[in-house]
């Protein structure tokens, strides 16, 4: 299988996984084939791209980091606190923090036990479904960051918890200056800007988890140049969980369509991020993003600058820009490879630019 971008969806593309509508209802099934229609319906509903079938793919396989059932009653999980939060129904909570606390326990079994693989982040999401998307993969995002960090269990459910939370904050904002498309003016953003307070205050009222996931949602925002907000801080003052947070935040808004820009390519989102390293972002953060997150995930077709193409086949932690490469020919996979990082005749190939093979 590999991932398409929905402006190159086509009629005849094979589907290879279900196409959840929204958090509970398949829209469409695995092995079913694309019409006309179904490639505009796709757009219309706000997804990015799909995960298809073909003959230059048909012998990868993508790994996905957790189970597409765990992602799903976390989103549901998700969608019922915020519903509280938002509507001041203090007396679901609880409850529903134990459902979440249940989730959150094996999202870091299931990080931990797929620690060796690299991750493909491409969530098949629709513009509804953004929130809850987004607060999950910041959630996988920060654990495997965690964990190359060397962080312990205990330590791991924290962060996770405090990543779900991150946003809660954003319940007690105005839909309107929250989902605005265009550019926010000065002091639309001073409102956005309190969410992170307002969250930090909500779990600490309401909500019984770790001190540590509570101080989460009031530091993700903070930089590690100071430049942040609430309170500015710099650096170690930061908490490491605000740090990593704040790190998958970006990397995950970069890589979304959003109703005022399109999705970046991974490989465009990590640029952006290296070009921070040590100035917004935390050096150590980011080295651990490089070692997990592929620019090139797997399914990705490249140009190489000996005018070959080809399709990613498999990353490599310790060169993230240098995948192994299965050869293409007349849009036919051949059985030839090149490892851009282990070929000594390979070393002066570059990537030239990512297509549609
Ligand atoms: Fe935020």
């Amino acid at each position: 299988m590999r991932y398409v971008p929905k402006k190159n969806l086509q009629a005849g593309h094979k589907l290879a996984s279900d196409l959840f509508i929204n958090r509970n209802r398949v829209l469409l099934r695995k092995g079913m084939s694309l019409t006309d229609s179904l490639v505009r319906k796709i757009d219309i509903l706000g997804f990015q791209g799909l995960y298809i079938d073909d003959d230059v793919s048909k012998d990868l396989y993508i790994e996905e980091i957790i189970s597409p059932e765990l992602k799903l009653k976390t989103k549901n999980g998700l969608q019922s606190f915020f519903y509280s939060a938002e509507n001041n129904n203090v007396s679901q909570i609880k409850g529903q923090i134990n459902t979440i606390k249940y989730l959150v326990r094996d999202i870091v079994d299931e990080v931990l036990h797929h620690r060796q693989i690299m991750i493909n982040i491409i969530d098949l999401r629709a513009y509804d479904d953004y929130t809850y998307s987004h607060s999950l993969n910041v959630a996988v995002l920060s654990v495997v960051m965690g964990s190359v960090l060397g962080m312990n269990q205990k330590t791991l459910f924290a962060l996770a918890m405090g990543a779900l939370l991150h946003d809660t904050g954003k319940m007690f904002i105005d839909k309107q200056i929250l989902n605005k498309p265009g550019l926010l003016t000065p002091e639309e953003f001073e409102e956005i800007k309190k969410h992170s307070e307002l969250g930090f205050q909500y779990l600490c009222k309401n909500v019984d988890v770790p001190e540590d996931s509570k101080i989460s949602a009031l530091h993700h925002h903070e930089q590690y140049n100071g430049g942040g907000y609430p309170n500015g801080l710099a650096q170690e003052n930061i908490h490491i969980f605000g740090r990593i947070i704040c790190v998958a935040d970006v990397y995950d808004a970069l890589t979304s369509d959003r109703p005022y820009r399109k999705a970046f390519l991974p490989s465009d989102a990590i640029e952006y991020i290296m070009s921070e390293y040590n100035n917004k972002f935390d050096p150590v953060v980011v080295k651990a993003l490089t070692r997990k997150v592929a620019p090139y995930p797997i399914g990705t077709c490249l140009k190489l600058s000996t005018g070959d193409i080809g399709i990613v086949v498999k990353n490599f932690e310790s060169t993230i820009l240098r995948p192994l490469v299965k050869l293409i020919i007349n849009k036919k996979a051949t059985n030839h490879y090149i490892d851009l990082s282990n070929d000594r005749s390979a070393l002066n190939i570059t990537i030239k630019e990512i297509i549609d093979c």
